[in-house]
């Protein structure tokens, strides 16, 4: 049986969570729950940048959230230009926002 919410953030009341797990964003530690993209972690932190743009450098949130336009582009575990969008929250996991496009491909 899935645990109750925990806490008053932006999740939808009354729907079961998954077991909570701790994720790092940019160092802190924040309350994930098992079964959600990264995307749904830090929309519900409420820090709606993910990454800047590397040439003017300003804030981007999601767009699809379905993996097709590449504007939740974070790093995860030290690998960059992941979509926040399909990537399932690992306990521990360290997730940094991007401050320039990366220096590698999205897998
Ligand atoms: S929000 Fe469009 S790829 Fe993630």
């Amino acid at each position: 049986m899935a645990p109750e919410r925990t806490s008053g953030d932006l999740r939808t009341a009354g729907i079961g969570r998954g077991w909570p797990v701790p994720v790092f964003v940019d160092g802190k530690e924040v309350q994930a729950f098992e079964g959600e993209t990264v995307l749904a972690v830090l929309w519900a932190s409420g820090d709606h940048t993910l990454h800047t743009t590397a040439r003017t450098h300003e804030p981007r949130g999601f767009f699809c959230g379905i993996g097709v336009c590449f504007d939740c582009l974070v790093t995860i575990d030290g690998i960059v230009n992941l979509r926040a969008c399909l990537e399932p929250v690992r306990s521990g996991m360290k997730i940094k926002r991007q401050q320039d496009p990366g220096y590698t491909h999205a897998r």
